[in-house]
């Protein structure tokens, strides 16, 4: 990945409250072509933090600058995120094709263009033969692909994914990582996904932030996430002892 082809987002000192708990200070940029992982436990704050980011919320404090503007003055349809829930949430009541339709009919988008543009994302994510079933009787793994082209439709310049593989089998799951790396290519645009697999974040991520307790405890290269100079809490998440010569 090239850092110099500049910033696609910069949190700044972004806080956000909900109910009793705060996400707090959060500051990260993201690059143009960047992919970002954010691991922490469950509970943590990583929902809120992606939902915080596509602009889902007023911060309380601090801002989401997209391209350089805060995130809040852009219309939600100039934003082209794309955003994949935990639960895929597709519209339960619409085929696969409607549902992966709805963007660009929402957007005025002509028939006969939204017919070519489902065909092609459906040929690219081998769902061809599913899209006139309903989501209740997809798998679970085609319901993913069916809202990841739902997503891609619309062509995002980032897309959030919000644990994105947890509820596939392993084998799945390797199609999967694959699948990610060539949108990051064929779409250029910069991902940020949730994930409790540290294997994964290594595996997919250009660079891994840890939330602990709605703080961002640290940012780190992928391949250093065993090596940095972590903070206690950090090192009891990774699970990882300190040596003895080590403690205090
Ligand atoms: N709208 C809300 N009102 C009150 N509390 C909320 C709201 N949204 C989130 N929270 C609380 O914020 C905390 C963080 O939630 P969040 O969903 O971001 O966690 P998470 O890290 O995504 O967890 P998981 O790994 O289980 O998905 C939780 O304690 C949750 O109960
Ligand atoms: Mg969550």
């Amino acid at each position: 990945m090239n850092h110099n082809t500049g910033c696609l987002l910069e949190i700044q000192d972004l806080s956000v409250r909900r109910g009793n708990f705060l996400l707090e200070h959060i500051n990260f940029s993201l690059y143009q072509n960047e992919i970002f992982s954010i691991i922490g436990k469950t509970g943590s704050g990583k929902t809120l933090l992606l939902e915080a980011v596509a602009g889902f919320y007023q911060p309380d404090h601090g801002k989401v600058l997209y391209g350089g503007t805060p995130m809040c003055e852009i219309p939600v349809f100039r934003r082209h995120i794309g955003y994949l829930y935990q639960d895929y949430s597709l519209f339960p009541h619409m085929t696969a094709f409607s549902n992966i339709a709805y963007g660009p009919k929402i957007q005025g988008v002509p028939k006969a263009e939204i017919q070519a543009r489902v065909k092609e994302i459906a040929a690219k994510f081998e769902i061809e033969h599913i899209l006139d079933q309903y989501p209740g009787t997809l798998s679970g793994g085609e319901q993913q692909r069916v809202a990841l082209a739902r997503a891609l439709i619309m062509r995002p310049s980032l897309l959030l994914l919000d644990e994105p593989f947890s509820a596939l089998d392993p084998v799945t799951k390797r199609n999967m990582y694959d699948m990610i790396q060539k949108i990051r290519e064929d779409f250029c645009c910069s991902l940020i996904f949730v994930t409790h697999d540290f294997a994964e974040a290594e595996r997919l991520a250009d660079r891994i932030g840890v939330l602990i307790d709605g703080r961002l405890c640290g940012i780190v290269k992928s391949n250093e996430l065993y090596s940095a100079k972590w903070g206690q809490e950090v090192l009891d998440f990774l699970g990882i002892t300190k040596k003895t010569e080590e403690l205090p």
